[in-house]
């Protein structure tokens, strides 16, 4: 050993997420290219697809597996209108005990299959005093509250065969796939409720308390969930465009004086409320984004 303690291995390694895609690819003759991750409550998403083709996570080597009520746990193949794509219905959390290298295990999955584009969706609660529970807020940035403080999913060595050691941030989510989510739900007829705004992701398990969730906004967030910000990070680092859709389930205490509580119950009831919409808006931008041109930034 040299004169310098070895860096902290990473939990998965190269070869791992080889033999993951290589065991999904022998298994259907899907090649998506679209990725959608299902948030709480919204696992319906994935339904109805064409050739659907799933498995279950317990039965794929090297995957984590969903603890969570609410996120049942399955990889599901198909295609929406010809587009041929690939739903996680239930994600991993760091407040499971996952390392962020498991909880992102999945993007990288995504990219050895060829994926250009990925959807992520989540249940969050509303801190922006404008939004009301129902609300669809497409992302347009996000704070990344856990790598502040060094839970980061590309601390460690860094695999230049996904991407650069420093990967640029500052236009994570796609603002072609914005504008487009825009038009689709002006279409729709949900322009009411739909809106623009950050994400912050805590890392959970518990809600926010009242000065959280007050510094949550001076901090500029409008939402705040327990998930999302590391799978957008890993995608954008290998190259993926990012959509985030999140439904606003509650919103967030910012008063000591309100009597109602908060619990997974009613952020679960919200979803399966809204599932529908959502999932009429994912479904028709999944099947209207094309590959994003090479080398140009039309991001
Ligand atoms: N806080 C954190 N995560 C959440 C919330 C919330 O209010 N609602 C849904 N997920």
């Amino acid at each position: 050993m040299g004169p310098h303690p070895p860096a902290r291995a990473r939990c998965c390694s190269f070869e791992d997420y080889q033999q993951t895609t290589e065991w999904l690819l022998s298994r259907t003759s899907l090649r998506p290219r679209v990725a959608v991750i299902c948030g709480s409550g919204l696992g319906l998403l994935a339904e109805p697809l064409q050739n659907r083709q799933s498995f279950r996570y317990q039965d794929i080597p090297n995957f984590p597996l969903s603890t969570v009520q609410g996120h049942e746990g399955r990889l599901v193949f198909g295609t929406v209108k010809e587009q041929p794509c690939v739903f996680m219905q239930g994600r991993f959390h760091l407040y499971e005990g996952y390392s962020l290298c498991k909880v992102t295990f999945p993007v990288r999955i995504f990219k050895l299959m060829g994926v250009h584009t990925l959807v992520v969706t989540n249940a969050s609660g509303g801190i922006c005093p404008d939004f009301k529970v129902g609300d669809m807020m497409i992302i347009k940035d996000h704070v990344n509250l856990p790598g502040f403080a060094g839970q980061h999913p590309l601390s460690g060595p860094n695999d230049e065969r996904f991407g650069v050691r420093f990967p640029c941030m500052s236009d994570a989510y796609s603002a072609a796939l914005r504008r487009l989510a825009l038009e689709i739900s002006g279409e729709l007829g949900c322009t009411t409720f739909t809106r623009e705004g950050v994400y912050c992701m805590v890392s959970g398990p518990n809600f926010e308390t009242v000065a959280e969730a007050r510094m949550l906004q001076v901090l500029g967030s409008d939402s705040v969930g327990m998930s999302t910000v590391p799978e957008v990070t890993v995608a954008k680092h290998c190259g993926i465009r990012v959509f985030g859709l999140s439904l606003i389930t509650n919103k967030v205490c910012m008063d000591y004086s309100r009597e109602e509580k908060l619990n997974h119950e009613e952020v679960l009831n919200i979803s399966e409320m809204r599932v529908e919409t959502v999932r009429k808006l994912v479904h028709e931008l999944v099947a209207r984004c094309h590959a994003p041109e090479q080398g140009i930034n039309t991001h």
